[in-house]
């Protein structure tokens, strides 16, 4: 039991169908604490830094055009074991692995356009907070 900090993205096909509300509230009725917040269009020079450790494999083009393709919106979490549960409440990548309930399971039927990122360990999300926030941005 640890108290930790998450990047929490809501990826840009989650802001083109409305569901920015609809992710974060989810989170702060959780009782999860929002350290930080903003929009932003990644630049592809960003979105393969956030994903670097996926570079080379065949849905790496892919992934980056999809998520420079717009807006999208991140946040920095912080709580009780924020980063395995706010993975639970995400959701499997797997569209058939997603449980009802979750943010996919209930809003993505592909592995592409899924809603939401969230870091899947502390050393993730060491990495990829500071690629979105300055420390001066972060509550
Ligand atoms: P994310 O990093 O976006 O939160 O997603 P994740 O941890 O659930 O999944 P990850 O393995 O980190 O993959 C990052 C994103 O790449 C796309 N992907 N496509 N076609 C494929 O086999 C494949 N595998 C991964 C997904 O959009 C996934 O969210
Ligand atoms: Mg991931």
């Amino acid at each position: 039991m640890a108290v930790e900090k998450t990047l929490l993205l809501v990826k840009p096909d989650g802001v083109r169908r409305g569901l920015i509300g609809e992710v974060i509230g989810r989170f702060e009725k959780k009782g999860y604490a929002i350290r930080g917040l903003k929009m932003l269009t990644l630049s592809r020079e960003m979105a393969e830094r956030h994903y670097a450790v996926h570079k080379g494999k065949p849905f790496f083009e892919s992934l980056v055009n999809f998520i420079t393709s717009g807006p999208l919106v991140a946040l920095v979490l912080e709580g009780e074991d924020v980063i395995a549960i706010s993975r639970i409440m995400m959701g499997a990548t797997k569209p058939q692995d997603a449980q009802m309930g979750s943010i996919r399971g209930d809003f993505a039927n592909q592995m592409q356009e899924n809603i939401v990122h969230g870091s899947d360990s502390p050393e993730s999300a060491a990495y990829e907070i500071p690629i979105y926030f300055n420390e001066s941005e972060l509550a």
